[in-house]
């Protein structure tokens, strides 16, 4: 129908006649002239209605905003002081010379001018997606999708698809379940990752795959996590893990070239005990120029036992965190500080003000600096590097709550005193995870899922010291957010069904669960390697956004609902029936409560 995009048009175009097909983003009535901006996937224009013209100009005066239109007309130079610099077309305009009103709309519930409430965007989401900043951030999601999958077939990867309809993969989320109606009783797992079956494709002997696919987590959600979201899932046989992480820093930073035209360097990498110890994450943002210290050594002895109980117990920690300029934060502030970091189980924050330390006065304020020698203050200030106008945070207690609130109260101060160089960018890898760590019930978990290999040791150490086996896994983090993370596979069956005794998967559940892949690995099983990237997190940070929902065009709220299709939903009794699923009391409930 149309033979030109609005969001197309430039002067090259001039004087020529096109035909346009889109819709009316915003409509001016001008002293008996009207112009309208008329929208497609591709952009806005201009287009003029004139009056002498007066059978189209009259049907152009019952335009309203959302009306689907066809439009013939001819581009026009727009007179210099009327050039619109705000608009990529701007340079022109279509004086219209016929036009039918394909589809009238009610008026939009949407506001394009007005910043509409997140529910209201999703409940008319098609609405939302008219958007130019939403057409936007798909298309680039789109060129993001076929850049990857270019840069992978060039490096010899083979794209393979994995079922959906499958066994529980644990990577440590609840599995969505699909009842079976043949089978009455029994259920298919959506895939939380492909991870056994890429596993599977290396044994089978391909040797590089990669899949960008759905995943399916039941977990509680947050502004970068979906129940159901995007992997680019990639395994590799007979490479090393150094080899796997050259290519995949290599994608991303290729990619990001491609896409936004920034060249992200070389990734540095470091340790996972050495991220916790200095920025109290496992995905630190390192364009926040603050590292927390441990003071732990120093403080024993103090008079003050909020401090020194803990210098002296192994499982605490006493640490600081330096704020540069930090010394003009008000009583007022700091109490609010003090209430921020209670959310992660913090008892309280002592803070130490410094003021001319460098003409040898060494004076600084705090709650407890009559508790404390010059010398130790001296001892302290050295430590932190601390210089005149910085405050330091102190936090003593376990180890856990005081890394999770120096971490959090890290990057709350990043942004809120600007410290953050929030335009730059800042990518890692996190290497050398633990192999376990402890749920709340104090029983061993695989920290990245089960089938990661433990580094440089045999089974015999592993069984006799779980706790302290580090894992050859690896996230890749990029401003703070984990967009990908991989691991070495164990490759033996014997050491596999040493890690499952470690992680109390008893005998009759690694058979139920696991039997066909056990048996896998019984056959030449290749050394392997694998990594997954999570797209939609890459996307994010790639259209400077920080809601994954401004990415995904349908996506879920943070309960887990779609508010435009009404999902989940009730189903009627026969389906269930036919399913072999009695809900009963579970569903009157929930109808008497609606
Ligand atoms: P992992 O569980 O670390 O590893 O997931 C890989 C990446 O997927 C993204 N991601 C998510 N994105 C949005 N919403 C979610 N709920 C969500 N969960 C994860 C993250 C994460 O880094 N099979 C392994 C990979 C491997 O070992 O090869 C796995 O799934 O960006
Ligand atoms: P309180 O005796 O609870 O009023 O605390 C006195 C001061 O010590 C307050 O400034 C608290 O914020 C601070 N404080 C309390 N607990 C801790 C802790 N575990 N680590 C560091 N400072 C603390």
């Amino acid at each position: 129908m149309r033979t030109a995009y609005c969001g197309q048009l430039n002067l090259s175009y001039l004087s020529q006649e096109v035909t346009l097909c889109g819709w009316v983003n915003h409509r001016r009535d001008l002293g008996g002239l009207i112009f309208i901006e008329m929208r497609d996937q591709e952009g806005l224009v201009q287009v003029f209605f004139n009056p002498n013209r007066q059978e189209i100009f009259a049907r152009a005066s019952e335009l309203r905003n959302e009306f689907c239109l066809k439009v013939t007309g001819i581009v026009c130079a727009r007179p210099e002081n009327q050039v619109n610099n705000n608009m990529v077309t701007g340079a022109v305009e279509v004086l219209a010379i016929e036009l039918s009103i394909i589809n009238r709309s009610d008026p939009p519930p949407l506001d394009s001018n007005q910043n509409n409430s997140e529910e209201k965007r999703l409940k008319f989401r098609y609405l939302d997606l008219r958007r130019p900043v939403m057409v936007h951030r798909l298309k680039t999601r789109a060129r993001i999708s076929s850049f990857i999958r270019h840069f992978m077939e060039t490096e010899g990867f083979i794209n393979i698809e994995t079922p959906m309809l499958t066994k529980a993969t644990p990577e440590g989320a609840r599995d969505y379940l699909v009842p079976s109606r043949i089978h009455k009783g029994k259920f298919y797992a959506l895939p939380q990752s492909p991870q056994l079956f890429k596993q599977l494709l290396m044994i089978s002997g391909f040797d590089r795959y990669y899949q960008i696919t759905k995943c399916f987590r039941d977990e509680d959600l947050r502004a970068d996590r979906q129940p159901e979201f995007t992997q680019i899932d990639i395994e590799t046989a007979f490479m090393t893990a150094a080899q796997l992480r050259e290519i995949m820093e290599r994608l991303i930073r290729d990619l990001y070239r491609e896409i936004i035209g920034i060249d992200l360097g070389i990734f540095p990498q470091i340790t996972y005990a050495d991220a916790i110890c200095r920025f109290g994450s496992d995905k630190p943002d390192l364009r926040n120029p603050m590292e927390i210290v441990d003071v732990a050594d120093l403080v024993k002895k103090v008079d003050f036992a909020m401090l020194s109980i803990p210098a002296n117990d192994s499982h605490s920690r006493v640490s600081a965190l330096r704020v540069p300029g930090g010394s003009k934060l008000s009583r007022k502030q700091i109490d609010e500080y003090n209430k921020y970091i209670t959310i992660y189980g913090a008892k309280g924050l002592m803070y130490m003000k410094v003021y001319q330390h460098n003409s040898g006065i060494k004076r600084v304020k705090s709650p407890v600096e009559k508790f404390m020698e010059p010398k130790l203050i001296e001892q302290i200030l050295i430590r932190t590097c601390a210089v005149d106008g910085d405050i330091i945070f102190f936090i003593g207690d376990h180890k856990n709550i005081v890394t999770n609130a120096l971490g959090a109260l890290r990057l709350k101060l990043g942004l809120d005193l600007h410290l953050t160089l929030i335009d730059r960018w800042a990518p890692l890898w996190v290497v050398d995870f633990p192999m376990f760590e402890e749920n709340r019930e104090g029983n061993l978990v695989a920290m990245h899922h089960p089938f990661t290999a433990p580094k440089d040791i045999d089974t015999k150490t592993l069984v006799a010291s779980p706790r302290s086996a580090i894992a050859d896994a690896y996230d890749m983090v990029i401003n703070g957010y984990e967009i990908g993370g991989g691991s070495v596979r164990i490759h033996c069956s014997n050491m596999q069904k040493k890690v499952f005794d470690i992680l109390g998967i008893n005998e009759q559940e690694q058979q139920e669960k696991f039997s066909f892949f056990l048996n896998a690995l019984k056959y030449g099983t290749p050394p392997h390697a694998g990594l997954a990237f999570g797209l939609d997190r890459l996307v994010m940070l790639l259209v400077g956004t920080n809601n994954i929902r401004d990415v995904i065009a349908f996506p879920k709220t943070t309960a887990a609902t779609d508010i435009m299709a009404e999902t989940p939903s009730i189903i009627n009794d026969f389906m269930l029936a036919d399913l072999s699923i009695s809900t009963l009391n579970k569903r009157r409930e929930i109808i008497e409560n609606n």
